[in-house]
């Protein structure tokens, strides 16, 4: 059959690569961002009794009105922004899909989105997918800074959107509202749109806080902003998630999403309506921080560098360079079969594979598990190669 390839991305993620690789060799998965430990009981008996009480057909194509509304006060809550959960809150069937939808509602053919790099693996399959072209724009390691003049240089005429990512995967770097504040700059007296990645926006460390671009008034006008209530309450599995916009864009992200799924589980919207309508809410930020400080600390009996401390997300970026001098994939698939620990390698969250010989580290996992893993790392001798 003569089937067109929509995408540049070729065969089979490195996320599935590793996490069979994980498997074939009995290693410890931490290569894939998610979980190992069980969702809050609560959650579980919210979405059993959803169903038992009969929540089990479609529900409104923007989200139950009851979930949206519930977001809308956590936003003020959390954030004190206004939100309009009628018409600027959609709910989704997790991060991913509201970024696929965001760009194919505004993009079209020739169009050019600028993916500031190391970035999320579904960016540039989504924006290519669309006919658009993939302006990539590296970030500068080790610390992973924008260099915004190269940002500046990206920008042509046919310029559509830039995906922000923050807290961002991989690398756990968060941006500070002076950041923001350099986009709006750039971005003035243009029509770019914002497609802005906030899945882990909970999980942040040492007392920083989230800026969300839901904070930027200037940006606010321009921007979509994408969360996941899976990376949030450990339920990745669910997949839900919900996309923020001004109302203009709000129509425009809804008009595709009415035809690519019309409507979001609804045994899992009342579940999670009622779960964030709780007084008290477990405490995820913390939990995650003291998961990120125990993989810290044990990992400094391994010879990995460690060139900043995440302060956000599920990641931990370390370089091995003292280690090997194998290129990363070939270094994490050795990683995997000789010392029984899955990563990813850092090069393939580039479009170039840029190769600075540095791992990513899923630290989202039980203790016992981040305990097993360091041991084996320990073993290592350095240098190897
Ligand atoms: C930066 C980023 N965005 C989006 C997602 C996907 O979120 P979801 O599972 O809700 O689609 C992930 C998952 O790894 C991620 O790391």
């Amino acid at each position: 059959m003569n089937l067109p390839q929509k995408h540049s991305a070729k065969g089979t993620t490195i996320f599935t690569v590793m996490s069979a690789l994980a498997t074939e060799h009995n290693a410890i998965n931490l290569s894939q961002g998610f979980p190992d430990f069980p969702v809050d009981e609560n959650l579980g008996v919210l979405l059993a009794e959803a169903v038992q009480n009969g929540y089990n057909q479609y529900s409104p194509m923007p989200g139950l009105p009851m979930l949206r509304d519930t977001i809308a006060n956590d936003f003020k809550r959390r954030y004190h922004v206004d939100i309009d959960g009628t018409n600027e809150i959609t709910v989704t069937p997790g991060a991913t899909y509201g970024i696929y939808t965001a760009f194919t509602s505004i993009l079209q053919k020739g169009d050019e989105v600028i993916v500031l790099e190391p970035a999320y693996d579904s960016y540039i399959p989504n924006i290519e997918t669309n006919g658009a072209i993939v302006v990539p724009v590296p970030l500068t390691a080790p610390a992973f800074t924008v260099d915004w003049n190269r940002v500046k240089d990206a920008i042509t005429n046919k310029t559509k959107a830039i995906i922000i990512n923050t807290p961002h995967n991989p690398t756990g770097t968060m941006w500070t509202r002076g950041d923001w504040d350099n986009l709006a700059e750039v971005l003035r007296g243009t029509d770019i749109i914002v497609v802005s990645d906030e899945v882990y926006e909970q999980l942040v460390f040492d007392g920083k806080e989230h800026y969300s671009v839901l904070q930027h008034e200037e940006l606010r006008e321009r921007s979509f902003a994408i969360f996941s209530f899976g990376k949030v309450y450990h339920n990745t599995g669910w997949k839900m998630g919900y996309v923020i916009a001004p109302p203009e864009l709000t129509k425009a992200f809804r008009s595709i999403h009415q035809f690519l799924c019309f409507s979001v589980n609804t045994p899992a919207q009342y579940a999670l309506a009622q779960y964030l309508s709780q007084p008290t809410l477990p405490d995820v930020k913390n939990m995650m921080q003291q998961k990120r400080n125990y993989f810290l600390e044990l990992l400094k009996d391994t010879p990995f560098t460690i060139h900043q401390p995440a302060a956000g997300s599920y990641f931990q970026t370390a370089q091995y360079a003292n280690i090997s001098d194998m290129p990363d994939t070939e270094f994490a698939i050795w990683l995997t079969k000789e010392y029984g620990v899955a990563t990813i390698p850092v090069s393939v969250f580039y479009s170039n594979k840029q190769d600075d010989k540095i791992i990513r580290f899923c630290f989202a996992k039980k203790e016992e598990t981040i305990k097993a893993a360091i041991e084996k790392l320990s073993a290592i001798k350095s240098p190897v190669l």
